[in-house]
């Protein structure tokens, strides 16, 4: 028998308030909701919601039943910007992009950009001095985006790194806070908001067109991410329009440098707040790698350093939601949905949750050594998604945390004041409320005497 979905149990609050709760603070919102309930109806404005609790009902959604699900309707708001990239995109556009993409996220081309990301993490550590504060979140955005540009597109952005970072700014402020963005709004509304957004999004546009146009002229293989591409076609023999090349590259983009950069500001936190943790990490940097610059062949070593990045997206999962929207109507996890229905399966929660994780709170990178992952429930640790539409960037990210965890921290130490909290304003991301403001301190690396050369 299965279950009508207003049986279920639901917050006491109506549709208005449960909205505005949501948007104000939606982490907050979730913790209440999981306890009513192992899945939870919530009425909202204009959609009904149901909140998964359960890692199995999540692998339901990503996995096992994907095919009743769209994309929920927040993600379809992204196609404002991002029109029918990989991440927006259904059915058979999805299908074939994601063939095609998946030429640039090879593993043999993603080792080919150990080296662009060293580069741009060493120049960083280079600038930094003694004493100096800086901005923690600043600083990775800027250095995230330095490698997007470098492998994605093998231009130096660096020219229009301050227009780009502030349009990719308005971008994501526009999904974090807007009214637009919320209620969803008709397109054609052209409010002070959109007006903002559609300006930002010409910003970024004109670099990429620019990127795109001289590209396609000289046809030559740069090795990185838009040249695979480029030269990608499907069975029929056929690549992407310059429409849709535009679409993947944004996409791209904003997916491949704001998830990154806010999982290293978050990871760098974190060191400041655990120093035991810090010192096992920079004994196994100056161990492996002796004061040289992290290789790919050194990455498989670096195992303090994976684990601190895996804890890192537990414990603050960049993506901390996941949303779909009924396709049509059907029974799921023993109950009755609705056509339009949007579910949500959230990282935020399972991977915080006590039935998965001893002392769930703090941050115990070691609890990843012998294998945890394998033993754990699927789906109760999914800081990536699963199924079909995992993240494409998946091994890129995770390859690009390890290698600037390690290239910073083998020479510099990032301190934080003890009053200094990590506060989120969550769009698709958990990005940050407020600047983390850091004190640079210098360290030198214990250098191994056979490893002794010079700096690259
Ligand atoms: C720590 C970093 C990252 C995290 C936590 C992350 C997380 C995710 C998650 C959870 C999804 C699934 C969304 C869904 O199914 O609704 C996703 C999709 C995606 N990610 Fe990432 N991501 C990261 C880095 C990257 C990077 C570096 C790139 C590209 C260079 C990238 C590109 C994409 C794309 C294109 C999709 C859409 C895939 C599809 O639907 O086929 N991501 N990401």
């Amino acid at each position: 028998m299965s279950t009508p979905m207003d049986a279920l149990p639901r917050p006491k609050t109506g549709r208005l308030l449960n909205v505005a709760r949501f948007a104000m603070s939606p982490l907050r919102s979730l913790e209440q909701w999981e306890r009513l309930g192992e899945i939870v109806h919530v009425p909202m404005v204009g959609a009904d919601f149901l909140l998964l609790t359960d890692p199995e009902q999540i692998g339901e959604m990503l996995l096992d039943r994907e095919r009743n699900f769209v994309k929920d309707g927040y993600t379809r708001e992204l196609g404002r910007v991002l029109g029918q990239g990989l991440l927006t995109s259904e059915g058979e556009v999805w299908r074939a992009h994601r063939q095609l993409a998946a030429h640039a996220f090879t593993p043999k081309r993603i080792k080919s950009y150990t080296e662009k990301m060293v580069a741009r993490g060493a120049a960083l550590e280079r600038r930094l001095r003694e004493g100096e504060r800086i901005d923690l979140h600043r600083a990775m955005f800027e250095v995230t985006l330095e490698i997007v540009g470098d492998t994605l597109f093998d231009a130096d952005v660096s020219g229009d790194a301050a227009d780009v970072g502030h349009a990719l700014e308005v971008i994501t402020e526009f999904f974090a806070t807007s009214v637009e963005a919320y209620l969803r709004l008709p397109h054609s509304w052209k409010t002070p908001n959109v007006v903002r957004l559609d300006r930002a999004t010409q910003v970024v546009d004109r670099v990429l067109d620019r990127i795109i146009i001289e590209r396609t002229a000289s046809g030559r293989d740069h090795g990185d991410l838009l040249s695979a591409l480029l030269k990608a076609r499907d069975e029929r023999g056929k690549g992407l329009s310059r429409r849709q090349l535009r679409d993947e590259a944004i996409t791209l983009f904003l997916a491949g440098h704001e998830t990154t950069a806010i999982t290293l500001a978050n990871a760098f936190y974190l060191l400041a707040r655990h120093p035991f943790e810090r010192g096992k990490l920079e004994r196994e940097l100056d161990e492996v790698l002796g004061g040289k610059l992290p290789t790919a062949d050194d990455v498989p070593r670096l195992q303090a350093a994976d684990r601190i990045v895996t804890e890192t997206l537990r414990l603050y999962p960049t993506v901390w939601c996941m949303g779909r929207e009924m396709a049509h109507d059907a029974e799921l996890f023993g109950v009755r949905i609705p056509k339009g229905t949007q579910v949500l399966g959230s990282q935020w929660l399972v991977h915080r949750s006590e039935r998965f994780f001893e002392d769930a709170h703090r941050f115990v990178p070691d609890r990843w050594k012998d294998g945890l992952e394998k033993r754990l429930p699927k789906f109760a640790y999914f800081p990536f998604g699963g199924g079909a539409r995992i993240c494409i960037g998946n091994h890129f990210a995770k390859l690009e945390a390890i290698l600037l965890l390690a290239t910073l921290a083998q020479r510099v130490r990032f301190e934080v004041d003890r009053a200094e909290q990590l506060r989120f304003r969550p769009s698709v991301t958990l990005r940050p409320a407020k600047t983390i403001a850091a004190t640079v301190a210098r360290r030198i690396p214990a250098r191994r005497p056979e490893r002794d050369f010079a700096r690259l």
